[in-house]
């Protein structure tokens, strides 16, 4: 079979999802390739548009389209024998606040592009081939990631799920307030009872992700090959992740008259919190002699949040990952011990609300090696890798054999609005990506 993927296409359809964003046109003449900050928040109106416009040309391709109650949407390739189970990609189209294009998106419209391409070099797949566009991939707008692949993988309780709050409101001043997932998805138009999106394990055959590697490391092996080549990421496992929220509670009150002894300072508190966090973090890999252990506080709101006013109040969330889950509960016990001790000496109570402690999701060998024949036939360089980052595919591995397929992104940037993909490695993973796709449907 030839193939020959479509990259003006491709890189024509990724420009324009990056256009639907609410960030203002990107001006800054310094950095070396044009880029959009994207910030496209599921089911505000620049998400919605952004499916229909992906429905319409999925349409127009003549694939299926349907969409789950979470607005998971499927974009099906017909294979001959539509009854077997399927092969599946596809990643999200949701973006955090000022975020690159890439993150997501070329997972999308790499996916489509692939089955586009296979299916006008004239092929026809005996699995039906999917591209999946998941919901709320980022845990931006109802606090936990991942919420459309984890129902699909049957790791969140549906009710639970509907009752998650929307958290718009926080950042966007003209958001309603207390909405929640089940109110917000009735509007956007996708209905009906969350307990319908579990797939069944034996929906899909295989489950392949294509994505920027968010991280340097491909690009560093590209630069020291002999000709600079393209090194693509086999991904044979993915980290584990966990969230919590912590609130501080001390004493505040005015910042001349409340005198320094008589003070509980929630943000002082908060922030021997954050430090001992990454004290542990980099004991756990010193210890290991690693780097496999990551944390980061990523959100710290002090109240009343005015200058002249000590804090008596301090919100954060704390994101915790690690490919090992022993070492991972290892750092969390440390920091618990902490906790105790700042509270005791401080006097401010700190309590800890777990938003999700997930377990690291494991590549199938047959997909790994499929993919590690399709680049060895193809002479394109690979590296087996870890994906720090996490993805739908770590939920999906729940229901499905998985595995992913990483490209390089500049300097290993993610979740800004400098991140950037060569239009070579775009069309390389994609190609690469079709030809896993079509070994895999024709099994
Ligand atoms: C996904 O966006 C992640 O935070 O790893
Ligand atoms: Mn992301
Ligand atoms: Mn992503």
């Amino acid at each position: 079979m030839t193939l020959t993927i479509n990259a003006d296409r491709l890189l024509r359809e990724l420009h324009h999802l990056a256009s639907l964003t609410d960030c203002p046109p990107t001006e800054d003449k310094s950095l070396p390739e044009p880029t959009q900050a994207v910030t496209r928040i599921v089911f505000t109106p620049h998400d919605l548009e952004a499916r229909a416009w992906l429905i319409s040309l999925a349409e127009a391709a003549g694939f299926r389209v349907r969409a789950d109650a979470v607005g998971n949407t499927f974009l099906r390739f017909a294979g001959s024998a539509p009854t077997l189970p399927a092969i599946g990609t596809g990643s999200h189209t949701d973006a955090i606040p000022h975020a690159g294009m890439y993150d997501g998106t070329v997972g999308v419209l790499g996916g489509l592009e692939a089955m586009r391409s296979l299916k006008e070099s004239g092929f026809v797949p005996r699995r039906s081939i999917e591209t999946l566009i998941f919901t709320s991939e980022e845990p931006t707008r109802f606090g936990i990631g991942c919420i459309g692949s984890r129902l699909l993988g049957g790791v969140i309780d549906p009710a639970a799920a509907d009752q998650l709050h929307d958290r718009l409101a926080e950042t966007d001043p003209t958001a309603p307030e207390g909405l929640t997932l089940r109110d917000v998805r009735t509007a956007a138009g996708f209905t009906g009872s969350l307990a319908t999106v579990k797939l069944p394990a034996d929906y899909y055959h295989a489950w392949v992700e294509l994505h920027i590697e968010q991280g340097p490391l491909l690009e560093r092996d590209g630069r020291a090959s002999q000709n600079e080549e393209i090194v693509l990421g086999i991904v044979t496992n993915i980290a584990a992740p966990a969230s919590y929220r912590y609130i501080i509670e001390g004493f505040g009150g005015h910042a001349g008259a409340l005198l320094m002894p008589d003070r509980s300072d929630a943000l002082c508190a908060a922030a021997e919190l954050i430090l001992a966090v990454e004290r542990h973090t980099l004991a756990a890999n010193a210890a290991s002699h690693g780097v496999d252990s990551v944390a980061t506080v990523g959100t710290v709101a002090a109240h009343p949040g005015a200058v002249n006013s000590v804090p008596s109040r301090v919100t954060l969330m704390l994101d915790i990952r690690d490919t090992n889950v022993a070492r991972r509960d290892a750092t969390m016990n440390a920091l618990h011990a902490d906790i105790r001790e700042i509270e005791a000496r401080r006097h401010v109570a700190i309590t800890e609300d777990p938003i999700n402690a997930d377990i690291p999701a494991r590549s199938d060998q047959h997909i790994l090696d499929t993919l590690e024949d399709v680049c060895k036939q193809e002479a394109v360089p690979y590296k087996k890798m870890v994906s720090r980052a996490y993805h739908d595919s770590n939920f999906m591995a729940r229901v499905a054999p998985i595995a992913m397929l990483f490209i390089p992104c500049r300097a290993g940037v993610s979740h800004r609005p400098d991140e950037y993909a060569t239009p070579g490695s775009i069309a390389l993973g994609t190609r690469i990506l079709a030809r896993t796709l079509a070994v895999l449907a024709n099994e």
